[in-house]
């Protein structure tokens, strides 16, 4: 980049943010760094690709992608053609429209555990969808769950009362020994086992999912995936396709719908269909724009081979920085596998400056990189080089040697 790196118009317009909404964003891993402020771009104003542009006009190879719904690339043509035709004849309807039932056939096709289907926009209220039926189809109380599952299910944080935070147990992946405690104690009190994978330990479900799987049946718990981050991204099927690991129910958000907001609760018809008298019910649910997303996001994973460049992309990323870290000495490497692969600094502070520097140079961290189907080969590349030239200034400022 010639021009020297300036965000002058999105720091200002963080300023104004500050003064009318508390943390200036809807999403707190959208918050802008105060230690970045010569460099993060708090405001983007398109994308285009692998690509986004700030409204300084800086470009970066994006590798947040919204923080993961933008599987394919931004902008990408059938899904916004879908969604053009779509908006020509209606966004939400008075009674359901058909894509409600395309969509529904084309996920029970393809997701192991789907017999039955419903749609909300938001990963965290779908969980919370699971959840409610799993208490209900049970009738227990008791959660366990394992991994993020959206702000709705954070029972950790205040503003949420002790009696309902008490019917809930959050422990930890890879180690199915605290659950086998926990159905000890509670034997006939726990609804389900409510599971997020680790991205850095992903390969641990190997045995820990099996071992959900088995207590789960043997206490006549359910075993709910939350499949938010790897639907279609570590398989189109998720985990449990990945895995061969079947859940009774899953959420699959994000990657559905290439960016439009859609949530598909999922799986046994026999739990599914406790809505009836659970009543979950939203006005927004079914709406059209977002299912002719998923539609066509559906149609271009069929077509193309989507989860193969995920993967291919991502390796290309981490084998390349696994060399410059060798070559700089950089305490730093890629965990877990290629698609949501984790980046880890050693100490994690070191990340931050890394962000700096790459910021400057027009890439975008994350802490899990995610590749998309419009990440080229070329653009990993381009990435790469200005990871080196990130790694070689944090040296000869004597952060590593
Ligand atoms: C694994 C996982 N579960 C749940 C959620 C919550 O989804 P949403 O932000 O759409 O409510 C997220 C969001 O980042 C997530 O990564």
């Amino acid at each position: 980049m010639s021009a020297p790196h300036a965000v002058h118009k999105s720091w200002a317009l963080h300023d104004r943010a500050v003064e009318v909404i508390p943390l200036a964003t809807q999403t707190h891993s959208k918050a802008p760094r105060e230690e970045l402020r010569e460099v993060e771009p708090c405001y983007l104003a398109r994308g285009q690709g692998c690509r986004v542009f700030d409204v300084d006009g800086n470009e970066y190879i994006d590798f947040r992608n919204a923080l993961g719904p933008i599987t394919l690339g931004y902008r990408f043509p059938d899904v916004d053609d879908a969604v053009r035709r779509q908006l020509d004849s209606g966004i939400v309807f008075s009674y359901p429209h058909p894509l409600e039932v395309e969509v529904a056939e084309r996920l029970v096709e393809i997701i192991p555990c789907a017999e039955s289907v419903r749609f909300l926009k938001t990963g965290g209220e779908a969980m919370a969808a699971s959840h409610r039926l799993a208490r209900a189809f049970t009738g227990r109380d008791l959660l366990l769950t394992c991994g993020y599952h959206g702000w709705l299910n954070t029972m950790s944080r205040p503003g949420v009362p002790e009696a309902i935070r008490s019917v809930y147990s959050d422990l930890p992946w890879g180690d199915p020994a605290p659950f086998v405690e926990a159905f000890e104690r509670q034997p006939d009190g726990i609804a389900a086992v409510s599971v997020a994978c680790s991205y850095a330990d992903l390969e641990q479900g190997r045995e820990f999912l099996p071992a959900l799987r088995s207590i789960t049946q043997r206490y006549g718990a359910l075993l709910i995936y939350d499949e938010i981050v790897t639907g279609f991204r570590l398989r189109r099927g998720g985990a449990q396709e990945y895995f061969g690991v079947i859940p009774d129910l899953a959420v699959f958000a994000k990657g559905v719908s290439n960016g439009m907001p859609l949530s598909c609760y999922l799986g046994r018809r026999d739990i599914m269909q406790r809505v009836e008298d659970v009543v979950i019910s939203s006005t927004f649910g079914g709406d059209a724009l977002s299912l002719a997303a998923a539609a066509a996001t559906i149609e271009v994973y069929e077509r193309e081979d989507v989860i193969g460049t995920l993967w291919a992309r991502g390796r290309q990323l981490h084998e390349g920085f696994t060399v410059l870290c060798e070559r700089f000495g950089a305490p730093a490497r890629f965990e877990g596998v290629s698609p949501l692969g984790q980046l880890c600094f050693d100490p994690p502070e070191l990340f931050l400056r890394f962000n700096a520097e790459l910021l400057r140079r027009g890439v975008i961290p994350y802490q899990v990189c995610y590749p998309s189907f419009s990440h080229a080969e070329a653009d990993i590349d381009e990435a790469l080089a200005a990871m080196s030239e990130a790694l070689a200034a944090m040296r000869e400022d004597g952060l590593f040697d």
